[in-house]
């Protein structure tokens, strides 16, 4: 695969490319551009990938360009690498919210454009990551691309109108599943139980419940329905929830946050 370029080495760019090395990516495969001097000198010396000296470098060396800044800072980083970009380079925004047609706005002409959704988990290799390929992207750029975001975890392909519903699901999804878990140790702390206590236990019963899911290969509700037992202890508790509408606020939850990723198209 010819040289990957990344624009924005923050959270999720270091994430990216740190899963890319430890792939097997070779380093001088692999280029970045990042404006705070302190995080250049930072991954230089860390990862030993060297920083193009401009946007313009990098655009000109990078046959995928990953697009890794916040939403706000689009428009100046596309404005900055527009009069490099040509067939020859493939643009992937990981950029939450901003739609392929308004990365098109910025380019007044077509150019290659894939969007990939990844989450936070790209930190530890587990990440679900959502691609949709632009207008006249080729097979073998949308393989390249699969096994750029393979090194960091899943990846499923989806349609472009369903970016925003991945970003929520996806990209949210982590904290809302850490919000849960962190209601678990509190009802273990307000029962008495010490908080490091409560934190392993409950930690221990979601990865138990994630292996056993795993290796089962069942929905969910099956595995729910073998550990609610007629008149007992879990019966009682998930009673409570469906009276306070647990399913319904966590799905409407999701749908606010897809709609607020579609808002942020509105930053460009
Ligand atoms: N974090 C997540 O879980 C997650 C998941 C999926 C997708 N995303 C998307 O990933 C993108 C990056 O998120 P992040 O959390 O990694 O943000 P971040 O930590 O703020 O990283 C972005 C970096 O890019 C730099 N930058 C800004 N403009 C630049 C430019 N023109 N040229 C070069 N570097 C520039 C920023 O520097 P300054 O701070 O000095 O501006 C910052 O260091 C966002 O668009 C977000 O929607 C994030």
């Amino acid at each position: 695969m010819e040289k990957i370029g990344i624009i924005g080495l923050g959270n999720m760019g270091e994430a990216i490319l740190k899963a890319l090395i430890k792939a097997g990516y070779k380093t001088e495969d692999i280029a970045f551009y990042e404006l705070k001097k302190e995080r250049v000198a930072y991954i230089e010396g860390l990862y030993r990938v060297f920083s193009a000296d401009s946007p313009e470098g990098l655009a000109k060396e990078s046959r995928y360009l990953i697009v890794a800044v916040k939403p706000q800072d689009a428009r100046q980083t596309l404005i900055e690498i527009a009069p490099y970009i040509d067939e020859k380079n493939v643009i992937i925004s990981i950029m939450a919210g901003i739609k392929i047609s308004n990365i098109l706005s910025v380019f007044h002409r077509p150019i290659k454009i894939i969007r990939a959704m990844p989450n936070i988990c790209a930190k530890v290799g587990e990440a679900a990551t959502g691609i949709a390929a632009g207008k006249g992207i080729e097979d073998e750029e949308l393989k390249d691309t699969k096994e750029i975001f393979s090194c960091l975890g899943s990846v499923i392909e989806v349609g472009e109108e369903l970016m925003d519903a991945i970003t929520a699901l996806a990209g949210s999804g982590p904290a809302f599943f850490l919000f849960f878990l962190e209601a678990m140790i509190d009802a273990g702390v307000k029962m008495g139980i010490p908080r490091e206590k409560s934190k392993a236990m409950s930690i221990q019963v979601i990865k138990g419940t994630l292996k056993m899911l795993e290796e089962e290969d069942v929905h969910p509700s099956i595995l729910r329905e073998m550990v609610t037992s007629p008149g007992g202890t879990t019966i009682t508790g998930l009673t409570h929830l469906e009276k306070k509408a647990f399913k319904g606020s966590i799905i409407t939850a999701i749908e606010k946050a897809a709609k607020r990723a579609g808002e942020l198209s509105s930053w460009l």
